[in-house]
């Protein structure tokens, strides 16, 4: 039994493989956390401890005892308004305009499997994979009763958390502020470890101390933004890469996100994730309920590598879902790098007779294929083909693709709509926008009003058509731009945000029951909406609208501390990069390309035979590699934001083969050696490299390393393979 009731004590203890979540509800009602970390035995209530605190006052049923406060104890799920100041999980305004709500206790369950949320991704496990505890609290006065969700997987030492608000009483009340997960640590230093960045440079690393005050990060742009990923790690001060205690916490959602981390005046630490505050007033009636999505929670002892391989396990395992979350990815070369606008119907198929001709498994035909859209000024919204530009049906253009051997996939940006279009001349109302005011535009487009079913429901029918006219196998779902004038005709305003987003699930929710074996990418002008909720129906995303082999360096090296490579768009293009203006060579776009979903992003007739030659041989390459690479575990070796070089390392889970990878990113006269040191072998095994015949002790490759070569030129990339060898030599 990984969840554990004992009634003597009220006691709650959640055990993964590795970890221990406990809590306890006290003599008051009140359900305080204990302890969460490495795996503990015992009660952890002896960590509780009560002092006369000035200034922390004490509840009315606590008596005289003036050493209880709620401001000082360690709670799941803090509201405002009745005695704890710091942060809360909970913000309720009650009917008479008070901001006070007060739960307790009432009952708890504990069940077989994993829950389910309605109409929200979760984490998903077999009934003997997972247990759920679903705790109720309520305030009767208020009128208010919460549901506390906690599914625990564990073999994958993950634990996920959600919670349903719900009104009992019978006046109104408005959810001001809500989060799935709180974490209240009472003792530890720690440093809050967030993914920040902008368009085309997403997910940078950043780390500081958890000091005293408030730190939060968010987004407000109604997706979960360039800007600041909705995955964090809570880390002790001398946690690093392979040692130490960190905490994870990925918010299962895709729109406007909140995360703080406060260290209080007695130096305890809570950590909150859960909707954006700003921009939602979500008011519930009589019987009504929201559900806030959930965040997944873990904690590793072995620093951020243990965190990053078990959320690897947990998003590839228990959150993509479909055909093509187990299955081989394939190879795609898309239009847009290749062409942009600019393409016909035979551009198409000549990027799929090349495709064929090199081994590429699709082509994509990216923006501009439908509408009056021949640049970004125009079109969103009709999706109707332009068989003009074409010169012919989609479904004519599908058969030619699959003629020539090669898989068909298109672009759609259902959320859009131009104010340039048909759609937005019929029904200005969809867009939205606030009555009298001018909207911002954004990439001269506005965003379509998606908590609305009337306006989903005429973009699916649209979207439908298109899909049925051909043998259409791969979808890339855009979103280019963020959200503002947030107003929708037909619900209170402050709905707005979350019932958008939960519209944007409930489309590809239908999408994928209609069409099962269609591979979905993700994209948000890249990386824009890379979450986890986007991940439950799109299994892989792509990573960032910057190509460019050296920025993408980092922007994966960030995204690798949640997400697996088989869920990273990433794709090899031209150069001079058309991002940055690099020229860096084929091999090395390739090398960091094969650290994701590989493919294509460039016109194949400007290349040279030589290098559709070495495209052929690195299509061979990955597909050799393949597994190892999708299902293998990921090592992080360098950090390349102060390495000499990026390396990274895919070691199979039975640790028989290592594929390394190193990209130079450092060159100067008489150059130093650089040593990487693999992880993850068995180190007493042997590991030959299979290029050279050399062996060595996977104890040596993981203290040691191995020298990499000085050689000229810059941005030099290096793969080397290792087979363990059956006989020690
Ligand atoms: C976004 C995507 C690109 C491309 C363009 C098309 O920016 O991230 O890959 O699809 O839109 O307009």
């Amino acid at each position: 039994m990984a969840i554990q009731y004992q009634r003597e004590n009220h006691l709650f203890t959640l055990n993964t493989k590795h970890t221990t979540y406990q809590m306890k509800v006290d003599a008051l009602g009140f359900l305080l956390h204990l302890y969460y970390g490495a795996r503990v035995s015992g009660s952890m209530e002896y960590l509780l401890t009560y002092y006369d605190r000035g200034f922390s006052g004490n509840p009315a049923d606590a008596g005289n005892d003036r050493t209880y406060s709620l401001d000082v104890l360690p709670q799941e799920y803090p509201q405002a308004g009745a005695g704890d100041y710091r942060s809360a999980a909970l913000v309720i305004r009650n009917a008479d305009g008070s901001e006070y709500c007060d739960l307790r206790y009432v009952s708890h369950e504990i069940k077989r499997g994993k829950y389910a949320l309605k109409g929200l991704p979760a984490v998903y496990a077999a009934d003997d994979e997972a247990e759920t505890l679903e705790i109720t609290l309520e305030d009767p006065v208020g009128g208010v009763l919460v549901r506390l969700w906690y599914g625990v997987l564990e073999e994958d030492d993950i634990i996920t958390r959600s919670a349903e608000i719900r009104n009992t009483g019978s006046d109104p009340i408005c959810v001001e502020k809500a989060s799935s997960a709180c974490l209240d640590l009472i003792s530890g230093d720690y440093d809050f470890i967030s993914f920040y960045g902008r368009h085309a440079m997403e997910r940078n690393f950043q780390r500081t101390p958890a000091a005293h005050g408030c730190q939060m990060i968010g987004s407000r742009r109604g997706t979960s933004s360039h800007q600041y990923n909705p995955a964090v790690i809570l880390a002790e001060k001398h946690a690093t890469e392979d040692a130490g205690s960190c905490y994870g916490m990925v918010f299962v959602y895709s729109g406007n996100f909140m995360c703080e981390v406060e260290q209080d005046q007695y130096g305890q630490t809570r950590a909150l994730m859960g909707l954006h505050s700003d921009l939602f007033h979500y008011p519930l009636e009589k019987g009504e309920a929201l559900v806030i999505p959930e965040t997944i929670l873990c904690h590793s002892a072995d620093g951020f590598a243990g965190l990053s391989g078990r959320y690897h396990r947990c998003i590839r395992k228990h959150l993509c879902r479909g055909k093509y979350s187990h299955q081989p990815r394939p190879v795609l070369i898309n239009s847009w790098e290749a062409a942009y606008f600019d393409f016909s119907g035979e551009t198409i198929c000549r990027l799929a007779r090349e495709a064929a001709e090199l081994g590429i498994d699709m082509v994509v035909m990216d923006d501009g294929w439908f509408g009056k859209r021949n640049d970004d000024n125009s079109g969103l919204g009709d999706w109707q083909v332009n068989e003009e530009k074409l010169g012919c049906t989609l479904g004519e253009l599908v058969r030619q693709v699959n003629a020539a051997g090669v898989k068909f996939g298109i672009w759609i940006e259902p959320e859009m709509v131009s104010k340039d279009s048909d759609v937005y001349r019929q029904h200005p109302d969809w867009a939205v926008q606030i009555p009298g005011r001018k909207p911002v535009l954004s990439r001269n487009q506005l965003v379509l009003d998606f908590s609305r079913e009337d306006v989903r429901n005429h973009v699916f029918d649209q979207i439908c058509k298109v899909l049925d006219q051909g043998n259409i196998e791969y979808v890339k779902w855009d979103m280019n731009r963020s959200i503002t004038d947030i107003y929708s005709a037909e619900r209170e305003q402050g709905k707005v945000t979350y019932d958008y987003v939960l519209g944007v699930y409930d489309f590809l929710e239908k999408l994928i029951r209609r069409y099962p074996d269609l591979l979905i990418e993700g994209c948000s002008g890249g990386g824009g909406r890379f979450d986890a909720g986007m991940l439950y129906y799109t299994p892989q995303i792509w990573c960032s609208d910057n190509t460019d082999a050296v920025d993408r360096l980092r922007i994966q090296y960030g995204t690798s501390f949640f997400y697996p490579v088989s869920v990273v768009g990433s794709h090899v293009s031209a150069v001079p990069n058309h991002q940055t203006g690099r020229s860096v060579s084929l091999h090395t776009r390739g090398v960091v390309a094969m650290a994701g979903t590989f493919g294509y992003e460039l016109d194949p007739e400007t290349l040279s035979g030589g290098e559709k030659d070495e495209i052929r041989k690195q299509i061979a390459c990955y597909r050799k590699y393949e597994a190892l690479i999708c299902s293998g575990d990921y090592y992080r070796l360098s950090d390349p934001f102060e390495d000499e070089c990026a390396a990274w390392a895919f070691v199979s889970e039975d640790r028989e083969q290592v594929l390394l990878n190193v990209v130079m990113q450092e060159i100067h006269g008489n150059m130093t050696v650089s040593y990487v040191r693999l992880k993850g072998l068995e180190a007493d095994a042997v590991y030959r490299d299979m290029e050279t015949g050399t062996a060595y002790y996977g104890s040596a490759l993981m203290r040691a390393g191995i020298p990499m070569p000085v050689q000229m030129g810059e941005y030099l990339a290096y793969q080397k393979y290792f087979e363990r060898v059956k006989e020690v030599e």
